[in-house]
C-alpha cells in the first residue's frame, strides 16, 4: 500500500504495543502506527501471532524489525507481509545493550553492506516498501560522510524512505535512555540529507514537543514528514490535532470524553474474548487528560483499581467524575 508518512509516532519498546495503537487512530485517523521494534529471531522461534496480531482499523502500521541476518530478516518480512502490515521497518537506531550484543539496531550505522544486504534479502520476498529508520551517526562516524555513505548504499537497494532520529548514538558510556538525551540534536544534518537527497523520502524524528514544531521543522527544511516518539505517548492528546493540522482534514476534533469511552468499548471486547488483562490497555491512555484540572486523580483512580477491574466500567466511572469536575470547575470560572 502506498501512502505518505506526513506525521507518525514512533516505534517504542513496551509502549506502542496493539493496544497502544488502537487508542493513538482513535486520536488520528491519519497518523502513520508503527509497532515496538520485534526482533527477527522472536517472530521466528517465539509466539509469532501474539507479536503480530493487531486490530485493522490500526492501519497504516508499519511493522518494524530488528537483526543483522538477511535470511531471518526476510522470513521475518514475509511474516509481516501475510499478518497485513503496511510496511516493514528496518531498525538501525536502537543503542541498546541487548541489542548492540546482538549486532544489530544503531551500531549497524557502521555497516552499511549487512544493512543493504537485509533490505534487498526483505525485498526479493516481500511485496512490501521496506524502509529504515537511523541516527544522524554513531559514536566517532564522520556525520557527514558516514550519514551520506550510509544513506547513498542503502538507497541504491530500493530503500526510499528514511526516519532519521536527528542526534547520534554513543554506544558506550550511554544507557538507551541517555542515547535519547544527551546527544544534541542537529535538524539541520536531516535537512541536508534532504536537500542532498531530494528523491528520497526523508522523515524527521527526535525532541519534537508539539504537532505544530513538526510542521514547523518540515517546512524549514523541505522534508516529507516528522515522526513524535515520547510526547505522543505521554500527552496523546496532541494526536487529535493531526489530522487538521497536517491534512487540512476539516472533521470534528473528538473529545478527550469520546474518546475514552470508545475505549471503554474496546476494553470490553477485548476482556469478553479473554485475550488479556484491563491493565494492559488502561496503562496507555493515563495521560489522556493531563494539564486539565483532576487530571491527576483521574489518573490515580485508574492506575489503582485496574487490577481488580473485569470490563470498561472502572474508565466509564473515572471519565463520568473528571468530566463532572472539570465542568463545574468551569462554572466556578465563569
Ligand atoms: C520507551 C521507548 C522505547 C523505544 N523503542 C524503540 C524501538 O523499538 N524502535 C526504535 O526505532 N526506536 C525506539 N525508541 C526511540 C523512538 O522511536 C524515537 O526515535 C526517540 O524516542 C526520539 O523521538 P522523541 O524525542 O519524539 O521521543 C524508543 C523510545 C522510547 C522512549
Amino acid at each position: 500500500m502506498i501512502f505518505e508518512e506526513k506525521f507518525s509516532v514512533a516505534p517504542m519498546m513496551e509502549w506502542t504495543d496493539r493496544h497502544c495503537r488502537y487508542f493513538h487512530r482513535l486520536l488520528s485517523g491519519s497518523a502513520v502506527l508503527y509497532t515496538e521494534m520485534i526482533s527477527a529471531d522472536a517472530l521466528i522461534f517465539g509466539p509469532r501471532h501474539k507479536l503480530l496480531a493487531f486490530n485493522n482499523e490500526e492501519l497504516p502500521c508499519v511493522l518494524q524489525l530488528g537483526g543483522n541476518d538477511p535470511k531471518k530478516l526476510s522470513l521475518a518480512a514475509k511474516f509481516g507481509q501475510s499478518y497485513g502490515y503496511s510496511k516493514i521497518n528496518l531498525n538501525i537506531g536502537c543503542p541498546s545493550n541487548r541489542v548492540q550484543n546482538g549486532s544489530f539496531g544503531a551500531c549497524l550505522m557502521k555497516k552499511p553492506k549487512v544493512v543493504s544486504e537485509c533490505v534487498r534479502a526483505m525485498q526479493d520476498v516481500s511485496q512490501l516498501p521496506i524502509t529504515v529508520k537511523c541516527r544522524i551517526g554513531v559514536d566517532d562516524m564522520d556525520e557527514v560522510k558516514g550519514l551520506d555513505n550510509f544513506i547513498d548504499q542503502v538507497s541504491a537497494e530500493g530503500v526510499n524512505l528514511f526516519v532519521i532520529h536527528a542526534r547520534k548514538a554513543l554506544l558506550n558510556g550511554l544507557s538507551p535512555k541517555q542515547n535519547r538525551e544527551i546527544p544534541p540534536l542537529d535538524y539541520s544534518r536531516v535537512g541536508a540529507i534532504k536537500k542532498r537527497r531530494a528523491d528520497l523520502k526523508i522523515i524527521i524524528n527526535g525532541g519534537i514537543k508539539s504537532i505544530q514544531e513538526g510542521q514547523n521543522l518540515v517546512k524549514q527544511y523541505s522534508l516529507d514528514g516528522f515522526m513524535i516518539g515520547r510526547e505522543a505517548y505521554k500527552n496523546p492528546y496532541i494526536l487529535s490535532s493531526v489530522d487538521k493540522i497536517v491534512l487540512n482534514q476539516k472533521e470534528k476534533i473528538k473529545t478527550r470524553y469520546q474518546i475514552a469511552m470508545k475505549m471503554a468499548d474496546y476494553i470490553d471486547e477485548f476482556v469478553k474474548n479473554d485475550q488479556g488483562n484491563v491493565h494492559s490497555i488502561i496503562r496507555h491512555i493515563l495521560g489522556l487528560y493531563n494539564s486539565l484540572p483532576g487530571a491527576k486523580e483521574w489518573r490515580r483512580e485508574l492506575s489503582e483499581n485496574t487490577r481488580f477491574s473485569k470490563n470498561g466500567d472502572l474508565l466509564r466511572f473515572a471519565t463520568d467524575n473528571i468530566e463532572e469536575f472539570i465542568h463545574s470547575k468551569s462554572l466556578i470560572l465563569a
